[in-house]
């Protein structure tokens, strides 16, 4: 089977920065036109000159997954400047690394709000679209390894991805009946360039020492998974997490 996204009309959420960014450019890469959205916008220009100097198309679009208001406006641009969207990589997302005892109900709603309210009106936003124009598509949920392991200092992170992971199999499920799909990729961990500095570090190196593959994943790790849940490859998937990590939640006890 050849997949080909030719045609398709993507939207990817935090497409500022690190993994949002490289699903843009996969995705572009393999003929969709893509939506990149987020809040940095001055970026989300670079990216998309970026992917048309590359042969794509891609559409800068200013967004806060915190507010509806701006969800409905993003969507809205998207629909009236590249047509009805058929993929969204849910990528948006934030951490705060605090011991639980110290972590205050403003870090708490900062967290759910972006990683899983965020999510989920932005889930529900383009399947309203979806629906209401009897077009099929396929959301896929950027989770974590953190939904199914532990790991100190992520409690709200965690519970957030976790929360999600979750909500992917309730929506695949109200979704199916409208041809929607609904799957998540769970990453372990990914070297970007935030995250890069800390793997350098002795701290950083035995944390990767404790991946089975001993070594962190790079953003291209997860173009498999990816193409597969976006594409009509995973067209008979819905409500499935694949987990890209190493091995690291397999790891022994
Ligand atoms: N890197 C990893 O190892 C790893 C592993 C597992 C899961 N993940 C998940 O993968 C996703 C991307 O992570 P990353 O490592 O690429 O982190 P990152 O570089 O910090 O990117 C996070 C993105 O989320 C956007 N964002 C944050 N708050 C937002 C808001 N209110 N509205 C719209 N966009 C918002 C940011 O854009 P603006 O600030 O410009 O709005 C940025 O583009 C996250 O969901 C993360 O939890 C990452």
């Amino acid at each position: 089977m050849e997949i080909s996204l030719t045609d398709k009309i993507a939207l990817v959420t935090g497409a500022s920065s690190g993994l949002g960014r490289h699903f843009a450019r996969t995705l572009a890469a393999s003929g969709a036109r893509v939506a990149v959205a987020a809040r940095r916008t001055d970026r989300l220009q670079d990216l998309a000159r970026e992917i048309a100097a590359a042969g794509g198309q891609a559409l800068p679009v200013a967004l806060d997954v915190t507010d509806p208001a701006s969800i409905d406006a993003a969507i809205a641009r998207v629909a009236a400047e590249l047509g009805p969207i058929d993929i969204l990589v849910n990528n948006s997302g934030v951490a705060t690394a605090k011991p639980a005892l110290e972590t205050t109900a403003e870090d708490w709603d900062g967290v759910m709000d972006t990683n899983l309210r965020g999510a989920f009106l932005v889930a529900q936003a383009v399947a309203r679209h979806l629906v209401a124009a009897k077009r099929p598509g396929a959301i896929v949920n950027i989770a974590s390894v953190t939904a199914m392991r532990t790991m100190g200092q992520l409690s709200a992170y965690a519970a957030s991805k976790a929360g999600l992971d979750h909500l992917t199999r309730v929506l695949a499920l109200e979704w199916a009946r409208h041809g929607i799909r609904v799957n998540a990729i769970a990453p372990g961990y990914i070297e970007t360039e935030i995250n890069s500095a800390f793997f350098a570090s002795p701290a950083g190196e035995a944390v990767i020492k404790r991946i089975p593959q001993r070594r962190l994943g790079q953003p291209s790790d997860l173009d498999g998974a990816l193409m597969l849940l976006a594409s009509d490859a995973g067209r008979y998937m819905t409500g499935a997490t694949i987990i890209v990590d190493g091995g690291h939640v397999v790891s022994p006890l």
